[in-house]
């Protein structure tokens, strides 16, 4: 049993998607449960998330269908007592929610929360390190590497406008934030309709400043057939380290 009064801080995995843009490439299987060079792509992340010392629970959200199975699977590598396993929704954001909610019922007074995608394999604990040290220090912060390509704007295939690259980040999870800021950033969303791809904007929407950390080139997002490439490569290289 994690110790109720010391779970500060707490984690959630975002594994609710259905991953319809890999549909083709996994056989309609969702991409979080695609086999990587021996595990279910969640389980990469899932382990770092487990073995940091920092956090007392982590929250493992996803479809009602894939919840009995996803507790079988954590129980067997051993991390019952760590992670909860619970059901999300029909958007990331609902999904987030739902874990949010989750941890709140399970933990008391959580101080500080990190938010990452089950679709990025390669969470290492530095990049949790340097989240949780950017909550800490500021509230709340995102993992997010520079731009190296030029980015435009385009509409109907013609280019609009040339944007200035050196104020641009790509932006990746973890991120992480004080619990009590997420949770109710993430209601007032919900209660006035907003939708958005990442937590950060849900704490930018509710008045907060969000800092940026390093994240990595490496942390990439399993989203199109070619990053399965990619991934199979870099989980390659990270096996032999
Ligand atoms: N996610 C989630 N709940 C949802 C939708 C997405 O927890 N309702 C999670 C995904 O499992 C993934 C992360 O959010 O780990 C980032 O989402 P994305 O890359 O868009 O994954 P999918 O939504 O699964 O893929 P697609 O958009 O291609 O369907
Ligand atoms: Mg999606």
């Amino acid at each position: 049993m994690v110790d109720r009064t010391s779970a500060q801080t707490c984690a959630i995995l975002a594994a609710a998607g259905s991953g319809t843009r890999l549909a083709n490439t996994t056989n309609g299987q969702s991409k979080q449960f695609y086999n990587l060079r021996g595990r279910p792509i969640y389980q990469w992340p899932l382990l770092q998330l487990c073995h940091h010392k920092q956090l007392a629970m982590v929250a493992v959200v996803t479809r009602l269908d894939a919840v009995s199975r996803l507790q079988d699977e954590i129980s067997r590598l051993g991390y019952v007592d760590k992670v909860i396993v619970t059901t999300g929704g029909d958007t990331r954001q609902q999904s987030i929610r739902a874990g949010l909610n989750a941890l709140a019922a399970r933990l008391v007074d959580p101080e500080f929360v990190l938010v990452h995608d089950a679709a990025r394999p390669f969470l290492t604990a530095d990049m949790i390190d340097r989240a949780l040290n950017g909550a800490k220090l500021h509230g709340a912060c995102t993992a997010a590497i520079s731009a190296s390509d030029t980015i435009k704007r385009v509409e109907c295939h013609l280019v609009t406008e040339t944007l200035d690259r050196n104020t641009l980040v790509l932006v990746q999870t973890p991120q992480a934030a004080r619990f009590s800021w997420l949770l109710a950033a993430h209601e007032k969303a919900f209660s006035n309709g907003l939708s958005v791809t990442d937590d950060a904007a849900v704490l930018e929407y509710a008045g907060h400043q969000v800092a940026v950390v390093q994240g990595s080139k490496l942390n990439i997002k399993v989203t199109e057939p070619e990053d399965l490439l990619l991934a199979e490569a870099i989980a390659t290289l990270v096996l032999q380290q």
